[in-house]
């Protein structure tokens, strides 16, 4: 695992942007695994300013959820779908229909999961899934004592995840969905890149239990630990619980172009 200190939180999403936009001007037919919450709001905002520039272009691209709540009408400002439209995907120049989410409208939620998680094999895989970390340590929506092989299925939330999304449901936690569809911790997997971005001191203890506890179902994120190609960004606030913190900086300010991935 790489683990990226940055000075500040634009600095991190500067690195996390430079991730995604190496990513599209590489391949022919990036796909690109999108997360939403805060975290990645600061990276989305600098691609959408090198597309306006000019500089950057998805048109070629298909970009994937992480995640959706169940129980939303289709049009609610705080839905994933609505949210990463909104935030990023209708500042750029991807194409609207090749954006995908699961399909949390449908009557059999258990079969339009298994075909999610279809539909992403079918689009060839994840080339790069972005990630943020909650406070209790869950991925997408994949709570402590998520199966590390679970694959997209109905998931329910943890009080404390309820709790801290109520601000994009002004304020109201009871407003927040109790279920959700999320790729499970195995779909996640099986993405060819993992970028997880962290920021702030809330998150300087799951990030410690994530990097340098156990690899635990008790902390979802930890299972970057199992993935070959996992990249942690975080600012100096959420580096704040890491032992090897200076041994990361090191490795980074040191590291050679060769070993550029
Ligand atoms: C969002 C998602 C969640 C968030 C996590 C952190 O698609 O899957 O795992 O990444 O809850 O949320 P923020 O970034 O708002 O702190």
């Amino acid at each position: 695992m790489e683990v990226v200190i940055a000075p500040d939180a634009e600095r991190a999403a500067g690195h996390v942007a430079a991730i995604v936009a190496g990513t599209l001007r590489r391949l022919a037919h990036p796909v690109l695994g999108l997360a939403t919450g805060s975290s990645p709001l600061a990276a989305y905002r600098l691609l959408i300013d090198a597309h306006r520039r000019g500089q950057l272009s998805a048109a070629h691209a298909t970009a994937v959820l992480l995640d959706e709540y169940v129980g939303l009408p289709p049009d609610h400002p705080a839905g994933y779908r609505a949210f990463i439209r909104r935030e990023l995907i209708d500042q750029i120049d991807l194409p609207a229909e090749r954006l995908f989410a699961p399909d949390v409208e449908a009557d059999d939620l258990g079969a339009a999961c298994e075909r999610y998680d279809r539909l992403l094999a079918e689009l060839g895989g994840v080339d790069v899934q972005l990630l943020g970390i909650g406070t209790d340590g869950h991925i997408a929506f994949n709570e402590p004592g998520s199966s590390l092989a679970s694959r997209t299925r109905v998931k329910t939330l943890t009080r404390a995840t309820r709790a801290d999304n109520a601000r994009f449901f002004d304020g109201r936690v009871d407003d927040v969905p109790r279920h959700v569809v999320t790729q499970g911790l195995g779909t996640i997997l099986e993405a060819r890149r993992l970028v997880l971005v962290a920021t702030g001191a809330a998150k300087a203890e799951p990030i410690a239990a994530a990097v340098e506890g156990p690899l635990t179902a008790m902390c979802p994120a930890s299972l970057l630990q199992w993935h070959p190609k996992a990249t942690v960004v975080v600012d100096e606030e959420a580096a704040g619980g890491l032992r090897l913190a200076d041994y990361y900086r090191e490795t980074f300010a040191a590291k050679p172009d060769w070993q550029r991935w």
